[in-house]
């Protein structure tokens, strides 16, 4: 039978080295806090219920983070260091049995190295197993002391290595397995003795190899999934590694990305076969994309649903709203607050869109501002269009029928409605409803002066040439 796994994240420092009032684990890559993708990870392995995250720091603002995925939590009163953090989680875990340990700002690890790491440490029978790599620049991780055996005899931390122990470029990852037993027989052996007065874990190495028991090394000659986050530059450098996984894998599904460097999709976003992503676009948050589709150069789609060939065109916006299938917006506009735009209907550039629904196959082309709107189909709203839906105090509800025609620079002073089949005229400013099938015009009458410009003219230039 398997031993069943107990996965513990430590998510309990603040992350000085971020420079930032929000915990470290906070931040985002890849448009997901750090701590979201390790527990993304974990689940790969570990049912919610033997997941522990270790919090300290805003424990609160953490927990919200990742509660919904129902992992358990561990409070540690004061950070003082890995060691510190892992023994407080003796109770949340099994005395026997295994135990992983990740750190809360390692997110590019994946489930298949932590099955490695798993297998490889079952199959040496050590009481731990550490994944280590060799790194170019190993500076600020801890290095990784062999026996003559290959056995790890220590972990060093950069703060308190020697010239010597600098010089070695095989670093620890912080993923390990541990058997439970001497785990936590010996944990309580980790001394605080360092300038930092810490409690690191790393020291449990020596302190396990001190028990007469051995620590492996499961070294990794792909470091690429073991980079920590300590400072911003880090942040955006596991940002780019991020995007760049996101980017391969839905051209493998069938997306056709130009320029892929330069367009930044998120984690969670979804996007349907043949759909053309153009330059610098930017597809964030929970957004989901149906196929052939296309997404302009330039432009936001935010927490957004497209339906099948969708468009969104260049330098355009699409912000908590819908776009159904064959819908076009933009370029230049801007679709925002639960906005609908029916079927096969189209948004021209400078058109602003809120929490209002257009139905199939109406327009909007030029210039217009619809806010509390329902707008029916086959409406053609012209250029200039206004809405006004907000009185200085509330917000009030435009309503259009299918089929309407609205003349260019109209005002639509809400709550108003327009019944089904009617027509304002250009320039109107329309304050009350208008019956289907009718003309509204609300404009002042036009006065037209026969000769008036002319004699103007005349006039102006006897006065001139008098004061010759
Ligand atoms: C740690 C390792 C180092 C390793 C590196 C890999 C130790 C002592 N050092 O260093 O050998 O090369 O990671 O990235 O473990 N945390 C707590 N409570 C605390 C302190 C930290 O929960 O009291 C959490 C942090 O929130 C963080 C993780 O542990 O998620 C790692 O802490 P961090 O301070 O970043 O360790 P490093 O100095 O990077
Ligand atoms: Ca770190």
């Amino acid at each position: 039978m398997e031993t069943p796994i107990t996965i513990v994240i430590l998510a309990a420092g603040l992350g000085t080295r971020m420079k930032s009032k929000k915990p470290k684990v906070l931040h985002e890559a890849g448009g997901l806090p750090l701590i979201e993708h390790v527990v993304g990870t974990a689940l790969e392995i570990a049912p919610a219920e033997r997941i522990v995250v270790v919090v300290g720091q805003q424990a609160e603002a953490v927990e919200t983070a990742v509660r919904e995925r129902g992992v358990r939590f561990v409070k540690q009163a004061e950070q003082k260091g890995t060691g510190d953090a892992l023994k407080a989680c003796r109770g949340a875990a099994p005395e026997t049995g295994r135990l992983v340990v990740l750190y809360g700002d390692c997110p590019l690890l994946g489930a298949a190295t932590l099955k490695a790491l798993i297998a490889e440490h079952e199959s040496s029978g050590a009481a731990a197993t550490v994944i280590t790599t060799t790194l170019d620049n190993p500076t600020g991780y801890g290095r990784v002391l062999r026996d003559e055996n290959g056995d790890v005899r220590a972990i060093v931390e950069q703060k308190a290595a020697s010239p010597e122990e600098l010089a070695v470029h095989e670093i620890n990852s912080g993923i390990y397995c541990f058997e439970g037993g001497p785990l936590w027989k010996h944990i309580g052996e980790i001394r605080p003795d360092n300038p930092a007065r810490e409690y690191y874990l790393t020291d449990i190495a020596a302190v396990l190899r001190r028990a007469g028991e051995r620590v492996r090394p499961f070294a990794m000659a792909d470091s690429s999934e073991l980079l920590g986050i300590n400072t911003r530059a880090e942040l955006a450098a596991v940002d780019r590694i991020l995007r760049e996984r996101k980017t391969r894998q839905l051209m493998l599904d069938g997306v056709t990305i130009e320029k892929p460097e330069t367009v930044s999709i998120d984690a969670a976003v979804r996007i349907g076969m043949d759909t053309v992503i153009e330059p610098f676009a930017r597809i964030l948050g929970r957004t989901v994309i149906g196929e052939n589709c296309r997404v302009g150069a330039c432009s936001i789609v935010r927490d957004s649903k497209l339906g099948d060939g969708a468009e969104v065109g260049a330098f355009t916006i699409v912000d908590e709203s819908e776009l159904a299938e064959g819908a076009q917006v933009g370029p230049y506009a801007r679709i925002r607050m639960h906005a609908h735009i029916g079927r096969d209907a189209r948004v021209g550039n400078f058109v602003e869109v809120k929490k209002s629904r257009l139905g199939a196959k109406s327009k909007s082309m030029h210039l217009a501002y619809l806010g509390d709107a329902a707008i029916g189909e086959r409406v053609n709203v012209g250029a200039g269009t206004i809405t006004c839906n907000y009185d200085g105090v509330k917000k009030h509800p435009t309503t259009i029928g299918d089929g309407c025609f609205v003349g260019s620079n109209s005002t639509l002073v809400a709550p108003v409605e327009l019944g089904e089949g009617s027509y304002v005229g250009a320039g109107s400013v329309i304050t009350k409803d208008v019956p289907a099938d009718a003309l509204a015009v609300g404009r002042a009458r036009q006065v037209t002066k026969e000769h008036w410009a002319k004699r103007r003219r005349e006039k102006a230039a006897q006065t001139t040439s008098g004061e010759r």
